[in-house]
């Protein structure tokens, strides 16, 4: 199958080169990569970013655990995974804390996706359990890992390498609806799991055994932080707080569907993986309305020759879907 390289970046593109995250080759080949665009995508106003911040856990997200019934991913040897279902937003939705309107338009639009507005976190896509099993099938531990989850949607991937000994676990998703009411519960949730003995309650009137358990896990949490917002933004966010900071491993689960963030993606990758550092990236082969898919990706990646991209497996159910990885080039000479 044809498929033409023409990405409409010029957007995001204006967001990169005005954004000191980028270095200037990454901007000059960007500059380069749109040349062929036409004038008006060229002098079109650049889309707004959605400004990244960090989400603080915070006692009142301990309360949509405690009234929730939280559903299980069980793959193989790995630990049992505890997440809550998208349905449980769909029932709670006018209750919750929804600054971005998320919850209601994606209930009232019934759309996976509403690009630049809601990006998917709310449900666990198909890559997600590849990975997982993936990661079974192949015994990864994450001992001493420093680890980013980005576009983590509900975060099990996350959440089993902080189960597997990952020494910091980041989690990144879009929406901060997500983040907050999804992704730190879940963790806490998990975390909250681990608490063994601890759960199984007692009759001398000291704390419910859930909200005990999760305040002496809350050291689990100093090896967690969360953020929302723009992969522009949350690249710039992260080197604010820690110029030095590098991930040793990125797992990124279906977050290629979109062309348009291909630029702002790869800037991640290349400014905040380590050096040995791999990316693990899951996604379909096309992703049919969007455009983007594994073929344009491995074609803007080529382009850029910063990274070898490795083809790990392919599944071929349905709509294909493939695993592969990204390491530095250098790193391998
Ligand atoms: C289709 S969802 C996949 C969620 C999750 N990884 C999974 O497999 O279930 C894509 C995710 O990528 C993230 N994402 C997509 N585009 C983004 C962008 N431009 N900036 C930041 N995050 C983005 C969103 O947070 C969203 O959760």
């Amino acid at each position: 199958m044809a498929f033409s390289f023409n990405f409409n970046i010029s957007s995001q593109l204006k967001q990169s080169c005005n954004n000191d995250t980028l270095d200037e080759k990454e901007e000059n080949e960007n500059q380069d990569t749109t040349k062929n665009q036409s004038k008006a995508k060229e002098t079109s106003a650049p889309k707004k970013v959605k400004e990244a911040q960090e989400h603080k856990y915070t006692p009142d997200l301990f309360s949509h655990i405690e009234n929730s019934v939280p559903e299980t991913v069980t793959i193989g040897a790995l630990p049992p995974l505890l997440y809550l279902n998208e349905s449980v937003f769909e029932q709670t939705a006018p209750e919750r804390d929804d600054a971005e309107k998320v919850l209601s338009q994606t209930i009232t639009q019934n759309s996976d996706l509403i690009t630049g507005v809601y990006e998917g976190g709310l449900k666990i896509w198909e890559g997600t359990h590849d990975l997982l099993e993936y990661v079974d099938d192949e015994g990864k531990t994450f001992s001493g890992k420093r680890v980013l989850d980005l576009g983590c949607g509900a975060g099990l991937l996350g959440i089993l390498a902080l189960k597997r000994g990952a020494s910091k676990v980041h989690f990144q998703d879009y929406n901060s609806t997500v983040i907050e009411q999804l992704t730190i519960p879940n963790v806490f949730l998990n975390c909250e799991e681990e608490g063994g003995d601890e759960n199984k309650g007692d009759e001398d009137g000291s704390p419910a055994p859930k909200r005990r358990s999760m305040e002496k896990n809350l050291t689990l949490a100093d090896r967690c932080s969360f953020f929302s917002g723009d992969w522009v933004s949350f690249l710039t966010l992260i080197q604010s707080q820690d110029p030095t900071l590098k991930y040793d491993l990125i797992f990124t689960s279906e977050t290629i569907y979109n062309t348009d963030y291909y630029p702002s993606l790869h800037a991640v990758f290349h400014k905040l993986l380590s050096e040995h550092g791999v990316v693990y990236l899951a996604t379909k082969s096309h992703y049919f309305g969007v455009g983007g898919g594994l073929y344009l990706f491995e074609r803007f990646v080529e382009e850029k020759n910063v990274f070898q991209i490795k083809s790990l497996r392919e599944l071929d159910q349905g709509l294909k879907r493939h695993i592969v990885s990204l390491r530095f080039k250098k790193s391998l000479s």
